[in-house]
């Protein structure tokens, strides 16, 4: 059993919460997309509510020791902005030490402490006991919201819990572990999952565990073309897993042993190469000519996906229909994202990563029931993974 923030007496403690602010940063240091701090605020303001003291701490992308490239100061002016002029944010300059000690104990009501990123210690991946007793020793109450992290067991997502009095769960962790797992456990039928990306082999595991939960697979992306070549399919230069072709024809044989719909593009929006500079070509028929590759899901494939998403009760979906980044070869993913955004019916579930990119450059997020945080931690969930950082809170 996993206890949540809420559950507990927080007045005048220290509240570690780990959060996941490993956010996309622009050239001028300026955070791109900044929803994994928004997901992050009713923890933090829940802790505030309270009389607790939050101090914050996360990763910034995978640095080697310290770089400033890889600082969180941008993160802690986004926080400041998004928690507005009745808190202040304060940011150390790392993330273990006397100093931050004192700036933990001397924070004030209404004061939300960030330490600097974890990975400037290259003892947070090494999961260092060390180093993980010297987190701890910052806290009272340990917390974990970092969802997108969960799947990494770090000193800060696991090496540290036994070391902090109290445990438990964030806001946006019970958010993620509800509505994730009911699509895994309860999904109402028709469950129709999307599935798309570059390659099946980052998949298998998923269709493997999804499979026999639901009715209707839908395949796009460059993996498609993996299971149309494993049909006898001619797929031109198309990207294919040639590997991964028996593969292929396993999860085909299973769908229909399961009597799953497992349902490939019949048509394709293809080019010359997967850059802009390539012209688009439509072509009509589920055969790509020898010249071309396959890019994009074609119109027929478009409706074909629209009309099973519109028919359905549950829609999980994970990875781009196409080559998303290039304009010509991104109607694929929209047609995705906005058959999903219209099914007011169902329950609709983007799995983190580069389709919950997607849906956020499509301001469509407001409209699905839930947009995943985590990118690998959401897909070693749906693969039915046990994660180290949720493991930790039992
Ligand atoms: C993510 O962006 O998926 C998480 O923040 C984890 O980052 P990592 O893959 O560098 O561990």
């Amino acid at each position: 059993m996993v206890r949540y923030i809420d559950e507990l007496q927080l007045t005048g403690k220290r509240v570690f919460i780990r959060v996941d602010f490993n956010v996309p940063l622009d050239d001028t240091q300026h955070v791109t997309d900044d929803t994994r701090i928004r997901e992050a605020l009713p923890t933090i303001k829940k802790v505030l509510a309270s009389g607790g003291k939050p101090i914050l701490a996360s990763h910034l992308g995978r640095p080697k020791g310290v770089d400033p490239k890889f600082s969180l100061m941008p993160a802690a002016k986004r926080l400041s902005e998004l928690l507005g002029k009745e808190y202040e944010v304060l940011m150390a300059d790392d993330c273990i030490g006397e100093g931050v000690a004192k700036m933990a104990k001397d924070l004030k009501p209404g004061q939300v402490l960030l330490l600097e990123n974890l990975r400037f210690h290259k003892e947070e991946e090494a999961n260092d006991e060390g180093f993980a007793r010297q987190l701890a020793a910052c806290a009272d109450v340990y917390c974990n919201d970092a969802f997108g992290t969960a799947h990494r067991a770090h000193a800060s997502t696991a090496g540290m819990v036994p070391f902090v009095k109290e445990k438990c769960a964030g806001l946006l962790i019970r958010k993620e572990i509800e509505q994730l797992g009911k699509v895994v456990k309860h999904a109402e039928k028709p469950f129709v999952v999307v599935l798309g990306g570059s390659k099946v082999s980052d998949k298998i595991k998923v269709i493997e565990n999804l499979l026999p939960k639901c009715q209707v697979m839908l395949i796009g992306g460059a993996m498609a073309y993996t299971f149309l070549k494993a049909q006898g399919i001619e797929v031109g230069k198309s990207r294919v897993e040639e590997d991964k072709l028996t593969l292929a024809t396993k999860l085909l044989d299973s769908a229909k042993r399961l009597g799953v719909d497992l349902v490939l593009p019949i048509d394709h929006v293809c080019g010359t190469s997967p850059d802009a500079k390539s012209a688009a070509v439509d072509v009509l028929e589920r055969a790509i000519p020898k010249d071309l590759m396959g890019l994009d899901i074609g119109g027929k494939t478009r409706a074909l996906y629209t009309q099973h998403v519109r028919d359905a009760r549950t829609v999980l979906w994970n990875g781009p229909m196409g080559v998303f980044e290039v304009p010509k070869f991104a109607e694929g993913t929209k047609s995705v994202a906005v058959a999903m955004a219209n099914n007011r019916d169902a329950q609709t579930v983007v799995g983190g990563g580069d389709s919950a990119a997607a849906v956020n450059e499509l301001g469509l997020a407001a409209k699905m029931t839930h947009v995943s945080t985590g990118g690998g931690a959401s897909l070693e969930f749906l693969e039915g993974k046990e994660l180290p950082g949720l493991k930790a809170l039992e």
